[in-house]
């Protein structure tokens, strides 16, 4: 079948439809105040893509327990406070005719010691030192338990909120992505050792939404395909292992945080494309979202045709949160990196700036 960008895409088991297969990626901004609050200017911003034409927002990185955070600005939905945040977000985006998902998230490893009491949390002891000047402290069963439970009541909060739904962060070396390592996760408990033992933390999640919410609020979970820059310890036939697994759940999709959605796989001598062989190894079982290097409309189609079903931007909509707009009348986009002064237009502000800088989307002779 050909897929096309501005196709309706249907989430069959929950019964919802999107306008077309164009997705805003995760994207932290560094704009929630200190206990994770969110701020106006990110749901200004949220609300812009999705008049921009996204079917599909998927609010950043957001925190759902003490001891989990990993940015200064990072948005929480822990609080009756915050909650109210998502609702007005949830109301703003829906008369945009945009479906919004929020992205839950436990820092792991990569918890900033600086941001939470006490050392951060994995599936196993580090000693104190280099990237962990505090250690790591192994999760007790009960505190594995607990992580469970504030996945399960962040995902409640977001349906009281309003919103159609929450990806589970379980990509990018973050708590959900630890456990399913098995170099992070040597336990010897139902937690830890087989494959089935690894993915239990994210499993146990996802049959707790499921068990207090109606099929129709959506779970999606992000996966690393395999490893990258200094992440050693994932590899792609155990994702697609785990990615069966998450299928035998009920998910209602699959997003594959791919770093560039044409690349080959690692290592394979003969060049194979990932995406295909992403493609092949889940065999349908449930819808596939990727992001990497989704640019503009020929990219977005490549990937389509390439067997994603869903394709999510990410830096191109920073710059363009119209960029779905633009891709549909062919108008032409900005290109990254973007200059301060575009991004302070689309409501970017200063915090977000310093941010962006960091992450290399600001052109060079802006970024201070
Ligand atoms: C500024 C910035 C913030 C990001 N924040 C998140 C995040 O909150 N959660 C996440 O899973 N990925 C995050 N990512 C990764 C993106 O979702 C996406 O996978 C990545 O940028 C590759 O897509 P692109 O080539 O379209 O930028 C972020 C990327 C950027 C550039």
């Amino acid at each position: 079948m050909n897929k096309a960008l501005n196709d309706s895409f249907h989430f069959e088991r929950a019964g919802l439809w999107l306008k077309n297969r164009a997705v805003l990626a995760p994207l932290t901004h560094n704009m929630s105040g200190a206990g994770g609050d969110p701020g106006q200017a990110e749901l200004d911003w949220l609300v812009r893509c999705a008049r921009g034409g996204f079917g599909l927002l998927i609010a950043a990185a957001t925190q759902v327990q003490p001891g989990g955070r990993c940015w200064a600005g990072q948005p929480a939905l822990m609080t009756d406070a915050q909650q109210q945040a998502f609702t007005t977000l949830a109301t703003r985006v829906t008369q945009a005719g945009t479906l919004a998902v929020v992205q839950l998230h436990h820092g792991g490893v990569r918890a900033l010691p600086e941001l939470n009491e006490g050392a951060p949390v994995g599936p196993g002891e580090v000693a104190p030192g280099g990237r962990y000047p505090r250690g790591v402290r192994a999760l007790t069963e009960e505190g594995i338990l607990a992580v469970v439970e504030a996945f399960v009541r962040a995902a409640e909060r977001a349906q009281a909120a309003g919103l159609h739904g929450v990806e589970l962060h379980a990509a990018h070396n973050f708590l959900l992505c630890n456990f399913l390592n098995p170099l992070h996760n040597q336990r010897t408990d139902r937690w830890g050792g087989t494959l089935p033992n690894r993915a239990r933390i994210l499993v146990e999640i996802i049959r707790g939404i499921r068990a207090s919410l109606p099929r129709a609020f959506l779970v999606g979970v992000r996966l690393s395909p395999e490893s990258y820059a200094h992440i050693q310890g994932i590899e792609l036939p155990h994702q697609l292992a785990v990615a069966h697994l998450l299928a035998d759940e009920e998910i209602d999709y699959l997003h594959f945080s791919m770093g560039d959605s044409f690349k080959a796989v690692n290592g394979d001598p003969d060049g194979g494309s990932l995406l295909g062989a992403v493609q092949a190894g889940l065999a349908g079982r449930v819808p596939l979202m990727v992001a990497g290097s989704i640019r503009d409309a020929t990219s977005a189609q490549l990937a389509l045709a390439g067997g994603a079903d869903l394709v999510a931007v990410g830096t191109a909509a920073l710059g363009n949160p119209d960029w779905m707009t633009k891709v549909s009348r062919g108008l032409p986009l900005l290109q990254a990196p973007f200059t301060a002064t575009r991004l302070e237009e689309v409501g970017f502000t200063a915090s977000a700036l310093g941010y962006l800088a960091g992450m290399g989307v600001l052109a060079p002779h802006d970024a201070a």
